[in-house]
């Protein structure tokens, strides 16, 4: 995954409402004023949750990790999994043939060195060879919960070797940072999750409730080969819909006006990459026809970016609910658009004039309440006096949360239809021919570019749900309680968030691994307990570090949540 997109960028650049002239017509006026909600029932909160049964463990805890030994030896637990890199690349082979997996080995290797009671105590099985289950078998028969992170990282590129401050797979701790690849994404999911284990081993603590760690191994290559096959073997074993609750890598925590946001993804976008072929006669370019094939591909993607997906503010939907939280907590939040934000929940009209605001006041509205669309790629034409016969360009789309990649290839297919005709142009439309069937020139063919087509991931229940309300509670109670000394605030609010994919140079990131899970658990929660100020720079590029206090209050949030989960009552 690669950073927060959870966040809203730009809280500075307000806009101030355009005052209204006209009076609204009065039939509407006390419909209007009527039917504001209150700003008490926007946003509701959980109280911070401390184990009822373990506080005394909890106490004792938070004691040993507030220690200078401690903190060295977690620092240096990351630093030395930093120390090997486990790099995936987009075009690695089956783990049984290709060589490249093999430093997997010496990760397994380290992690049984660094942890000998989680490898004495917990039943480890290697699924598809190099990714990782972990099973802490409870005592009473209810689900699990799964902790999950992958193990690997991307590729250093060497020509930036000189550009990090500390060398990428350094793992050194400077008395603040820890610096390598891997340090942020996403070796803390691993390395801390296992700490907070081998110290509650340490501790004498068994537990009741399952505890189960999913590393995979190819989350920023797609996921497949690591999370595919976790997912299959956690169906053989436990059977499917039979986790209590998941937390992979995702969201985080941020100040906002004097109260920390944390922002667990709750909601993910989908995915597709949409090619266009327009296929027509080649010939010699002394007499050619009014439009070459890179004339009607050239039409199609006008069209097209004539024709974008307008972002829509909907009701209910998580980008929403994100706004009523920052309108309830966030005092930077202008006094306006906190007027609007509580009269949208029931005004359409005002629903509408609050979208109007957003476009200028959050730079990632549209990626947040649109589908948006890209022309990324295009190609053809292989010689100045030849008829280019095919050319090609790929569009590629973060499908909104309540759309689909069914919704879009309908509309792309009622923008193309129209230049087809137009050119008398035969469409194939993803496998099917679609209008007119008479002679044509030649054929724009549409498809999935590369079998990419993503749902929208069903959104993880939130307010009301025990999952979300025990995830919530351990947030808020590790958040104000926590032992940093940066002067964060110490009080909190949980805030439901979106996922978007980003591709930063060639890679996929995002969440990879969790769409594998699917199945498992309608509670799936993309959340690393770690704050914004608490990376050096963005993953996947030069000077990835972590801020060493930040990956401590990590340690203590799984702590705090297996110790939390492990109360029965508090979940299925
Ligand atoms: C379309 O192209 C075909 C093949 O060149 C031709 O036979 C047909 O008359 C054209 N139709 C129109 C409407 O131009
Ligand atoms: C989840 O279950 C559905 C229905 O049984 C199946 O079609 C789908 O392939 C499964 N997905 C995964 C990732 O296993
Ligand atoms: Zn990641």
């Amino acid at each position: 995954m690669c950073s927060r997109f959870l966040r809203f960028a730009g809280l500075v650049g307000l806009v101030l409402l355009v005052q209204r002239f006209w009076p609204l017509p009065s039939l509407f006026r006390g419909w209007e004023s009527a039917s504001i909600a209150r700003l008490d029932d926007l946003c509701p909160q959980v109280e911070g949750l401390t184990p009822a049964t373990h506080e005394a463990l909890l106490q004792s805890l938070d004691q040993e990790f507030g220690s200078t030994e401690f903190k060295l030896k977690a620092y240096e637990s990351l630093g030395g999994a930093v120390r090997i890199p486990t790099e995936s690349y987009d075009d690695l082979g089956l783990p049984s043939e290709d060589p490249r997996w093999e430093i997997e080995t010496k990760f397994h290797e380290y992690l049984e060195s660094r942890f000998p009671k989680v490898h004495a105590n917990l039943k480890r099985t290697k699924v598809n060879t190099y990714a990782l289950v972990y099973e802490w078998k409870g005592s009473e028969n209810v689900k699990p919960l799964l902790l999950a992170a992958h193990m690997d990282v991307v590729p250093v590129n060497p020509t930036t070797y000189d550009d990090w401050i500390n060398p990428p797979y350094s793992g050194y701790y400077d008395g603040e940072w820890i610096w390598g690849r891997g340090s942020c994404d996403d070796k803390p999911g691993v390395i801390g999750s296992l700490t907070a284990i081998e110290t509650l081993l340490e501790r004498g603590f068994e537990p009741s409730r399952t505890v189960l760690l999913a590393f995979g191994i190819d989350e920023e290559a797609g996921g497949k080969v690591g999370a595919g096959a976790i997912n299959k073997y956690i169906i053989e074993t436990y059977g499917p819909d039979s986790i209590a609750m998941i937390v992979d890598e995702g969201g985080g925590y941020d100040d906002l006006g004097g109260t920390v946001f944390a922002t667990p993804g709750v909601a993910e976008k989908g995915y597709m990459d949409i090619r266009m072929d327009v296929l027509t006669p080649g010939g010699h370019s002394s007499r050619p026809p009014k439009h070459t094939g890179i004339g009607i591909l050239a039409d199609l993607i006008t069209e097209l970016e004539v024709h974008p997906h307008e972002p829509e503010l909907v009701r209910g939907r998580t980008y929403h609910q994100g706004l009523e939280c920052r309108a309830k907590y966030d005092t930077s939040f202008p006094a306006s658009m906190r007027k609007l934000v509580q009269q949208s929940q029931t005004s359409d009209a005002k629903l509408r004039e609050l979208q109007d605001v957003l476009i200028d006041f959050d730079p990632m509205f549209y990626a947040m309440s649109g589908t948006t669309q890209a022309i990324d790629l295009v190609g053809g034409g292989v010689k100045v006096n030849a008829l280019p016969e095919a050319v090609w360009a790929v569009a590629n789309y973060r499908i909104v949360d309540h759309s689909s990649p069914a919704e879009l290839t309908d509309r792309f297919i009622d923008i193309t239809l129209p230049v087809a005709a137009k050119h008398n142009m035969t469409l194939d439309a993803f496998g099917k021919m679609v209008g007119s069937q008479g002679p044509s020139w030649g054929t724009i063919r549409l498809s999935d570019a590369f079998d990419s087509a993503l749902v929208p991931a069903p959104v993880t229940p939130t307010t009301g749900s025990r999952p979300y309300e025990l995830l919530s509670g351990t947030i808020r109670s590790t958040l104000e309680t926590h032992l940093r000394t940066d002067g964060l605030p110490m009080t909190a609010v949980v805030s439901p968030g979106l996922m978007t994919e980003m591709k930063t140079l060639r890679h996929v990131c995002t969440d990879a691994d969790t769409r594998f899970y699917w199945n498992l658990t309608k509670h799936i929660f993309r959340y690393g307990h770690r704050g914004g100020a608490d990376g050096y720079n963005g993953a996947h590029t030069i000077n990835e570090a972590i801020r060493g206090e930040g990956f401590l209050e990590q340690i203590r949030f799984f702590s705090r949540l297996i110790l939390n989960a492990d109360q029965s009552d508090l979940l299925e």
